[in-house]
């Protein structure tokens, strides 16, 4: 809608004697602005998202690790044992990215790790379009209450959401690059997922991260 159509409207609520409805705009305004200022805020404001997903959830996923880390992992969403703990990445692939930092000389407490989406699909889905774009603001938001100077994409889907591209996770590997809004580099890699159905693209994640220490 654009500007003239919604001054319209407003003046004719006005006008029929609805006179709170502007200064409602602006008080939700400013409700928006001032939430969140803190990863605290930022959970309770997220956990009020109205979305059926969370329905089908066990628990909300917000975040783990080092609030302070110069590195965040970004994954996709929680499966069945993060919804249970309500924790990202303990399952099956939390345990090999477990691997994967020690590796580098990394753990849990010198990263931070959460998620495009804080509730699990039903049955581990992708995803969708739509709960890409509502979840987005809260994920930007997320990030630069941490502020990391390196953002690590899990996989296609944590890429494609942060970076807004179709462009697939083969050609995005490896490849620094930042998106409006954030401070922090980003570099998307394979997801954990993914390596343990293709053991043989271990290596290139492994390169990934230690150009990511690298570049600390
Ligand atoms: N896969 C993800 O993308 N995130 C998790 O938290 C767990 C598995």
């Amino acid at each position: 809608m654009g500007k003239k159509a919604l001054s319209q409207i407003l003046e004719w609520f006005s006008d029929v004697g609805v006179s709170d409805v502007t200064s409602n705009i602006s008080s939700l305004n400013r409700e928006t602005k001032r939430e969140a200022s803190t990863l605290a805020e930022l959970k309770e404001v997220i956990s009020k998202v109205d979305i059926s997903l969370k329905k089908c959830a066990l628990n909300m996923v917000f975040g783990v690790g080092n609030e302070k880390a110069d590195i965040l992992l970004l994954g996709e969403a929680p499966g069945a044992e993060e919804d249970k703990q309500g924790i990202p990445f303990v399952g099956q692939s939390g345990q090999l990215l477990d691997k994967i930092l020690a590796a580098v000389g990394l753990d849990r407490t010198k990263v931070y790790i959460t998620n495009i989406l804080p509730w699990r699909p039903p049955g581990n889905r992708t995803p969708s379009n739509q709960e890409i774009d509502l979840f987005r603001p809260y994920v930007l938001k997320h990030i630069s209450l941490i502020n990391p100077k390196i953002v690590v994409c899990l996989g296609g889907t944590a890429a494609k959401a942060l970076l807004q591209t179709t462009v697939g996770i083969m050609q995005l590997r490896g490849k620094w690059t930042k998106v409006d809004g954030l401070s922090a580099r980003i570099i998307p890699t394979f997801h954990p997922a993914y390596l343990l159905r293709s053991p043989s693209q271990k290596r290139e994640v492994w390169l990934d991260f230690l150009n990511v220490v690298g570049a600390l």
